[in-house]
This record gives structure tokens, sequence and C-alpha cells, in this order.
């Protein structure tokens, strides 16, 4: 009997299904870059020459940031940085927050799922706004960095419901300390964790692509510190939402694997309707198996990684894979695939914002360098 055989794509995967098919409008794929590639690392190398996407979408970027337009985009951008936009930086992050939870299908930050949530990095609060006005009955608390280190004013409060803390979450023990359940009853307290914190520097970034000039150790630790204290302190069953970026550092690379076994589900999200010309997204764990994550000894390992930034004086001890194990080949052969598959997607949602952005300038570009 005939049998309707058209393939079931779960929503979260239909974005990396449209990869397969996936054809560039702007310019045609370019030839690999050897001199590029040379600079990349081994895990770097491998998904620069398997995705036509990334070769695509570095080529474009290079395009983006030599066009004067972009520049002039990005200058105005930068001068409306500060107080004054304080205020519609909050409105983006609450649409964010939203299209988070329409994305993982599942609403599972509204609908009262949520009863008590921490978010690191929290300022200007849009997170923490959505949060709040969309599960009635929970309670919540954030850290973010002080105005006078750099960081953003938080413009969103909810008295008896809400507080927040000016503090450099890396100066704070207190968050990486593990929490087990013991007789106290004091296991942890969050059934969703935020680590949204995203590092800036005013230095100007000397390095290639992807390599970790000595100012990265400071985003490395923040990212390995974020992650740490998130998952201290998620309850069993519980979210995390995970800010990343579309550059696929090694660091990054060695999170998603090992998060991979510590959450039933991990999905990327990378909101359209407000980020999408930008490099990050949002990596989001769902229902955290916290017995096996003792078990992965990724705690440990991710402090023996904090350890290692403060401690050595050599920059290529942190180029190396700090938190997956086995030779190059084994990690690539039992990892590839799966980095690829959440890559893609971000990496064509990255590609079509910039084509649609170039596109009102330049109508067709096909030797631009
Ligand atoms: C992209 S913003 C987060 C936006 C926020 N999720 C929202 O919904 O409004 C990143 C935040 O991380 C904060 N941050 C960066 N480094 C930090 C640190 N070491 N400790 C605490 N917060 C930090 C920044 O000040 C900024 O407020």
């Amino acid at each position: 009997m005939a049998t309707n055989t058209s393939l079931y794509i779960p929503p979260y995967r239909r974005n990396a299904a449209s990869s397969l098919l996936w054809t560039p409008s702007l310019i045609s794929i370019p030839p690999i870059d050897e001199v590029f590639v040379e600079s990349l690392d081994f895990f770097n190398k491998h998904l620069y020459k398997s995705s036509i996407v990334l070769r695509y979408l570095v080529h474009l970027k290079k395009i983006y940031r030599d066009d004067p337009n972009s520049e002039v985009r990005f200058t105005k951008h930068r001068i409306n940085i500060g107080e004054t936009s304080a205020s519609s930086s909050l409105y983006t992050y609450t649409i964010a927050m939203r299209e988070i939870d329409y994305r993982t299908d599942f609403r599972l930050v509204s609908n009262d799922r949520v009863k008590r949530f921490l978010d690191l990095g929290c300022a200007p609060g849009g997170f923490s706004e959505w949060i709040i006005k969309n599960n009635r009955s929970c309670t919540g608390v954030g850290f973010t960095l002080p105005p006078e280190l750099g960081g953003f004013l938080m413009k969103f409060d909810a008295p008896g419901r809400y507080k927040y803390f000016y503090q450099d979450i890396t100066q704070n023990a207190e968050l990486i300390s593990c929490r087990n359940n013991d007789d106290s009853g004091s296991g942890p307290q969050f059934d969703l964790c935020i680590a949204g914190c995203m590092f800036r520097s005013t230095e100007k970034d000397e390095s290639n692509y992807y390599a970790l000039p000595l100012r990265s150790r400071s985003r490395q630790f923040l990212r390995y510190f974020q992650l740490l204290a998130a998952l201290n302190n998620l309850q069993e069953g519980g979210t995390l939402i995970l800010v990343f970026n579309i550059k696929a550092h090694l660091c990054l690379i060695e999170i998603i694997c090992s998060l991979s076994c510590c959450f039933e589900r991990l999905i990327s999200v990378k909101p359209k309707n407000v980020f999408a010309i930008r490099s990050s997204f949002y990596l989001i764990g769902i229902n955290y198996k916290r017995e096996k994550t003792q078990k992965s000894t990724l705690l440990e390992r991710l402090q023996a990684a904090l350890d290692l930034i403060q401690t050595t004086d050599t920059n290529a001890d942190l180029q190396k894979p700090l938190l997956l194990e086995g030779s190059n080949d084994q990690i690539l052969t039992e990892w590839a695939p799966f980095v690829l598959e959440h890559y893609q997607a971000m990496w064509e949602v990255q590609a079509r914002a910039i084509e649609s952005d170039l596109s009102t300038t330049m109508k067709t570009i096909d030797n631009p360098l």
C-alpha cells in the first residue's frame, strides 16, 4: 500500500535540514583559501573544508568588513550604544527571549514552567523581564558587571520577585562552589540558569580569525566560569541558556560537545528578528542530567581549565583541547558531524542576514577581492 513517505523534520532541526539544500544568493562559493586554512586549529580546518556554508560566510564577512557602507552602519551603532539606547536594547532582549521560547517549541521558559531562575550577565534585563512577566509565580536573581567596569546599566526591576547585583561574576567564588543535595537541603536553587555574560574589550584584536591572543584568556575564563556557575546551580531537569559565538572557537566546540551528555537535548537558536547579523547565538540545554554530569567529570575539567588559564604563561597550553579527551583525529571522528549540525544552521542565518544587508548597496559581486 502506498504511504506518504515525506520525512518529518522536528521544528528544532528544520534550520539544519535546510542547510543541505542551501545555495548562495549573492556571490559564488569561493575556492578553499589555503593560506586561511593554515591559520586555523585542527577542528576549524576540518569545518572550513567540509562546509560550503562556512566557506561562503567567511568570504562574505570579509566583503562586509571591507564595504565602506558597513563601517558607516557600525559607527552609527557604536554612537547609539550607551544610556540613551539602554531601553531599546532592553526591548531587543525581551524579543530575543520570546523567540528562544517560541523556537524551542515546548514553551520551555513561559507558562509558569519557571519557578526560580539565575541570570548571569543580566543587564539591561530583557531576558529577566520576559521571564518574570511570562511566569506569574517565578522569582529570580541576576548578576551583572558594574557600569564603572564597563558593564551595561540595569533597566529592569521587580521588587519582591527579582533581585539583581552589580558584580563581576568571576569574583564570586560562591557561584562555582559545588552544590550537591545535602542534609541541610541546600541543593541547587534554580530550574533555569542563563549564562549570558559577554566579554567586551576596547583593545583592538590583532589576532587572526580563530587564534587566541593573550587578552582572550579573560574571555575564555569568563566562558568556562559562567558555564561552571550555571551547571553548579541548576536543578535536575532544569534548563540552561548559554550565549555562544558563531565563530567556532575550539573552546566553544569543546563546550557544545561536552554538554551533549549533560542534557536530554541541545538546541541552537539564533534569534532572527533581532540578532541575525550579530555573531552570537544561544545554546539551549533541555532537561539537565545532574548525576550524569557529575559522573562525566565535566565540572572538574572546567575547574582545571580555569586554574590553567590563571597559571600558565604559555598561550599554546590554551590552544589545545582542554575538555575533550583523545587525539585530534579521534575528537574529529567522534564530534565533527555533531558540531556541524549545530553550527551550520547558525552560519546560514548569519550569511542570509549579511547578504540581505549587503544587497541593499551591492547588486552583484563576483570577484571582490
Ligand atoms: C549581551 S548582554 C546581556 C543581555 C541580557 N541577557 C538581557 O537580556 O538584557 C551581556 C552582559 O554581560 C555582562 N557581563 C560581561 N562580563 C561580565 C562579568 N564578568 N560579570 C558579570 N556580568 C558580565 C555585560 O555587562 C552585559 O550586561
